[in-house]
């Protein structure tokens, strides 16, 4: 008799499991959390799901930013890709599977972060779940090559276009219930590096902007966030790669002992998109192998 009837509870529960399944694949993530009511998840959350949402990744054309973009499509988001080059652009996104539209622009030019803004809102219908900030001027130059000209455009893609496309975006990340912004920064902007000086400037800029962003968004029910990369192998780093005492000094910095891929950075954008991370706001969470947190006081095993 006790048999007979956990046979029939756990008969129940499978029921409602098949239920709460079929319920989910035919009304997708509206299950999950609804816009009316920001921060609050039903039990029924998958964390890892973006099914439904609109992201869009600036840099996406190559290096960090495809891969965000591809993590983002993965878990189930339909992105919009903006970068300057538009044949890019296009090679990325014919990878994606949800629908992903190309935005070509080159951020350094005034007034393009405010039009981005516009002509994305205009492609999603005026959705907008999930902002990244990637793109950037990531020069490395001297102290004597630096003048005026390069400080301005350094700041215009760096600081000035992230800020205003927040900006254009704010309240359609408001109306998702669940608007998440992700600034791409860089340990440059934790920690002295060289040649760096206006692009570490930068990358703490940026920094700086997400914890303020944070606190005048959060009531809104938008998180701000970032993540900060220490080397990765992109084309940044095609010139080191080519010597081998570069690549033996970062790797030897590093406690994990290698480069990073650009999926190592993604996979944490993508979890900082989605519901896993709801209650992390005005964080820069350094993606970096553990370089920036560390110091080898010995010199190895002396
Ligand atoms: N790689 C690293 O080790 C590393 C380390 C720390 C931080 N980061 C940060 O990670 C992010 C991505 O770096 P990455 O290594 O992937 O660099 P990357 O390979 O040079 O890619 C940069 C991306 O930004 C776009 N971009 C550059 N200038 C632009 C402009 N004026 N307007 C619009 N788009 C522009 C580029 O596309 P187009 O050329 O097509 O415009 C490209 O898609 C950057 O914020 C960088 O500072 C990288």
């Amino acid at each position: 008799m006790i048999q007979g009837d956990r046979r029939l509870r756990v008969q129940a529960l499978e029921n409602l499991a098949d239920t709460f399944n079929l319920l989910r694949a035919s009304h997708g993530d509206t299950l999950s959390a609804r816009a009316d009511t920001p921060g609050r998840l039903s039990p029924m959350t998958s964390s890892a799901s973006l099914t439904g949402r609109v992201a869009l990744v600036t840099g996406a054309s190559r290096g960090i930013g495809a891969a965000i973009a591809r993590a983002l499509d993965a878990a189930g988001a339909r992105v919009l890709l903006a970068a300057r080059d538009a044949e890019m652009l296009a090679s990325v996104a014919a990878e994606l599977s949800h629908d992903p539209a190309t935005l070509p622009v080159d951020l350094a030019e005034a007034g393009a972060a405010s039009d981005l803004a516009r002509r994305a809102l205009e492609a999603s219908g005026g959705r907008l779940d999930v902002l990244v900030n990637n793109a950037a001027y990531a020069r490395r130059v001297t102290l004597a090559d630096t003048d005026a000209d390069l400080i301005d455009q350094v700041l215009a893609v760096d600081v000035r276009a992230p800020l205003l496309l927040v900006r254009g975006v704010e309240e359609a990340l408001a109306a998702s219930g669940h608007g998440s912004v992700v600034n791409i920064t860089s340990v440059s902007g934790l920690v002295g590096t060289p040649r760096r000086a206006i692009y570490g400037a930068s990358k703490a800029a940026l920094d700086s902007i997400t914890r303020s962003l944070a606190l005048d968004l959060g009531p809104r029910g938008i998180r701000v966030n970032a993540v900060a990369p220490g080397v990765v192998d992109t084309d940044l780093w095609a010139k080191n790669k080519l010597v081998p005492e570069a690549v033996r000094s970062t790797t030897a910095i590093t406690p994990l002992r290698r480069w990073a891929q650009p999926p190592d950075v993604a996979d944490v954008v993508a979890w900082l998109a989605g519901d896993a991370s709801r209650f992390v706001t005005a964080e820069t969470i350094a993606a970096d192998g553990g370089m920036t947190r560390t110091t080898d006081l010995y010199g190895g095993d002396v």
